[in-house]
């Protein structure tokens, strides 16, 4: 039998956990997994494009188990009553192929995107960092802000996004889970930038946007890039990037889909796992300016739904589905379907001497 996760036993995990602390554990996995690199088989997602929006594959293996994530981006989704992006996902034996878990990967994304942010910002952001700006309050908005709040000691939050609502969302719910978390409403996203320590931009619009300018910039800065995750969907303006020491998940996905794209193909960028295993130095300095230039890596899903799977596990969380059959004698597919017998059909026993 296969495992389902549905968004409600998400729902069920994080609230037997708390939303930090399980955070907290998905910080860890990621890390241990990003150690791991050179052990896991990895290719840049498979992506079809639409005039609208993107459709993804993301597949990853190690010597035990494979995964897979399904995942849109569909920026004007959210003018017709869906999602930007919704996802979910399979982890399955690389021994025998048994798919062993399906599972929701909508908040999940946002929960593993939020984590390997702060991942990144460990290692790149200054140890002091209090102030965040956030640029772009939609559906992921939230889970940036509460995991910069418990896991980097962001104090204040100075939110801008060029729609109103999105903003006061973000900050109510910030109000009823973080309250001593200070979310300042900012009228631009240069007054959101002003004094800030990290910059997370976050918005969805299929366009080349300059959210963030390099007159923008203070020495010290680090700039969470998430946005900018497609071909022709990028955030940061090319001279961003020139000021900045870039650090990327993947890099052969990520001079396709990220805010490099913009730049040559021989503009230098290190991996994060470089960095995590101590191979490459992350921030040098006090002064430096750094951009963790995201899009999302198929490992960031496989640590996710590994996680998952044990926390449901230990949480007797999950329904058992037949996915796939489950038959006592494994050649008789046919079985499976369950037909009436014809009404003259010849006996099984007599069929085979017949035979
Ligand atoms: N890097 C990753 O791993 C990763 C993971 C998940 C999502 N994403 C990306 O993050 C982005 C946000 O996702 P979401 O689910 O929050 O989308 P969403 O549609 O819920 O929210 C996006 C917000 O950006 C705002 N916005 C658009 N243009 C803006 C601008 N110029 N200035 C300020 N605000 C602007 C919109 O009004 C909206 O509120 C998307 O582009 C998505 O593809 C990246």
């Amino acid at each position: 039998m296969t495992t389902l996760l549905t968004t409600r036993d998400i729902g069920a995990i994080v609230a037997a956990k708390g939303l930090a602390a399980f955070l907290g554990t998905l910080v860890e996995t990621l890390e241990h997994d990003f150690a791991r690199w050179e052990s896991f088989d990895k290719s840049a997602r498979v992506a079809n494009h639409s005039a609208d929006g993107v459709i993804e594959l993301m597949p990853i293996s190690d010597a035990s188990l494979y995964t897979f994530k399904y995942v849109n981006g569909h920026p004007k989704n959210t003018r017709l009553g869906l999602p930007t992006v919704m996802a979910f996902g399979v982890l399955a034996e690389v021994d025998t192929g048994r798919p062993e878990l399906l599972s929701e990967l909508t908040l999940t994304t946002a929960m593993r995107t939020a984590a390997t942010s702060v991942l990144a910002a460990r290692r790149l952001a200054r140890a002091d960092s209090r102030v965040m700006a956030v640029i772009g309050n939609g559906a992921q908005s939230e889970f940036q802000c509460v995991a910069f709040h418990a896991l980097m000691g962001i104090t204040e939050v100075r939110l801008f996004d060029v729609d109103p609502g999105a903003t006061a969302k973000l900050v109510a719910n910030l109000r009823a889970v973080a309250p001593a978390l200070r979310a300042v409403v900012c009228a631009s996203a240069a007054d959101a930038v002003r004094g800030a320590d990290i910059v997370t931009t976050v918005t969805a619009d299929k366009t080349n946007a300059t959210i963030l300018l390099p007159d923008m910039l203070a020495p010290g800065m680090h700039v969470n890039g998430v946005g900018g995750d497609c071909p022709g969907k990028t955030e940061l303006h090319p001279d961003v990037l020139r000021a900045a020491r870039v650090f990327v998940e993947y890099e052969p996905q990520s001079r396709i889909e990220g805010d490099l794209q913009q730049m040559p193909a021989d503009f230098p960028v290190t991996e994060l796992w470089r960095v995590l295993t101590g191979a490459a130095p992350g921030r040098r300095s006090a002064d430096e300016i750094t951009v963790f230039d995201s899009v999302g890596f198929a490992l960031e899903d496989y640590s996710a739904l590994r996680l998952l799977r044990d926390t449901a596990r230990e949480l007797g969380l999950g329904r058992p589905i037949e996915l796939v059959p489950d038959m006592a004698d494994p050649k008789n597919l046919f079985g499976e379907l369950h037909l009436p017998a014809a009404p003259h059909a010849v006996p099984a026993a007599r069929a085979a001497t017949i035979a």
